[in-house]
């Protein structure tokens, strides 16, 4: 009786301590931050606010990013309180990846993909702001951006954001399938894949119109391919397996191998994503409507 009673209240203890440590302030259940790192690698956060040349510390910031409008300089996101965003709280993150502000209210550039991360849900922005507190912090102060006048005033946003940026989160289509609505959140949020494969107009918004129709000048002024259905101009000719098998390795389906800007989006997100995501990718992109070009 006395052996039996005492495995109980061993079992209580553990279950209080278990259910404590989650409960404290601060530290996120573990299942939280696996979902959260699943996210980060998806949304390819590391690769834009990590220095490449030369090789900064992760998340630190500094990697410069060059477009049309001169060129931008990524910030310090890593959990360091003075240089990074050690000092933020989770509202203040979701603000700046939902409203593409930042905690004083001033609006961020769209060098920042916050118009398509925008539609992440409620539960996926708060794995990745968990996640993010486990990062190690980076003391690194962040560098002006070298933007010419008038596309340095962040006031004038307003008027783009009038234009081109909704904010609303992710919506399932009950018309269409689980996998289907996956895919087109995964493509159209997560993974941002318009904010390259989406032609821009000479404003810097994305061409709903011709949604993933490539563009001919993209990231460092290079060319874009069309990932519509299109035959011959996109990828129309690709069954889903073959678009499963290139985001995962980084093949095309004659045996070439990945080059340019979407050698990174292989390596650091889709070929770290699930086969099911990647089906649902597939099953997305296999559906959007065809557009010619870019
Ligand atoms: C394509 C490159 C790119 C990607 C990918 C990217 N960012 Fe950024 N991010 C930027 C740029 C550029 C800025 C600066 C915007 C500005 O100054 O207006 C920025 C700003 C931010 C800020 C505001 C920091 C501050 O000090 O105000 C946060 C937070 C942020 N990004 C988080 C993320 C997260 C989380 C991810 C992944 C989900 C991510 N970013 C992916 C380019 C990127
Ligand atoms: C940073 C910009 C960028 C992002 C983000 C991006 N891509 Fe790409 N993508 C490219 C570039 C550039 C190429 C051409 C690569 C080459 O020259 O081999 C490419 C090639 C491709 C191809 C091969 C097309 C062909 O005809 O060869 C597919 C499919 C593709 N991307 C899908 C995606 C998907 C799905 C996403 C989102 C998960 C995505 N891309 C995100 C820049 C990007």
């Amino acid at each position: 009786m006395q052996d039996s009673n005492a495995v109980f209240l061993n079992g209580i203890c553990a279950l209080l301590m278990a259910t404590l440590s989650w409960a404290t302030p601060g530290v996120a259940a573990p299942s939280l931050i696996e979902q959260g790192e699943y996210i980060f690698n998806a949304a390819g956060c590391a690769g834009c606010h990590t220095a490449v040349k030369p090789k900064g510390a992760p998340l630190a910031g500094g990697r410069e990013l060059k477009t049309p409008f001169g060129v931008f300089v990524t910030p310090n996101i890593s959990p360091d309180r003075e240089t990074g965003i050690g000092g933020w709280s989770k509202a203040d993150f979701v603000r700046a990846m939902r409203e593409g502000r930042s905690p004083d209210g001033a609006y961020y550039f769209p060098a920042f993909p916050f118009a398509s991360y925008a539609g992440m849900t409620n539960d996926d922005l708060a794995a990745l702001w968990a996640y993010l507190q486990t990062r190690p912090a980076q003391v690194r102060a962040n560098r002006a951006h070298e933007i010419a006048f008038p596309f340095n005033q962040r006031r004038l946003l307003f008027f783009w954001r009038l234009l081109y940026f909704d904010g609303t989160t992710f919506a399932p289509d009950p018309e269409k399938s689980d996998l289907w609505n996956r895919g087109a959140y995964l493509v159209r949020s997560i993974g941002h894949c318009g904010e390259c494969h989406t032609p821009r107009t000479l404003l810097g918004g994305m061409r709903l119109d011709r949604e993933f129709a490539g563009a001919a000048k993209g990231p460092e002024g290079k060319r874009v391919p069309n990932i519509t259905p299109h035959k011959p101009k996109g990828i129309g000719a690709w069954s889903p397996q073959d678009i499963v098998s290139f985001l995962s390795d980084g093949v095309l389906p004659d045996g070439d191998f990945v080059g340019g800007a979407m050698t990174e989006v292989v390596d650091n997100s889709t070929s770290r994503m699930t086969k099911g995501d990647l089906r649902a990718i597939a099953e997305f992109l296999s559906s959007v409507p065809k557009h010619a070009g870019p």
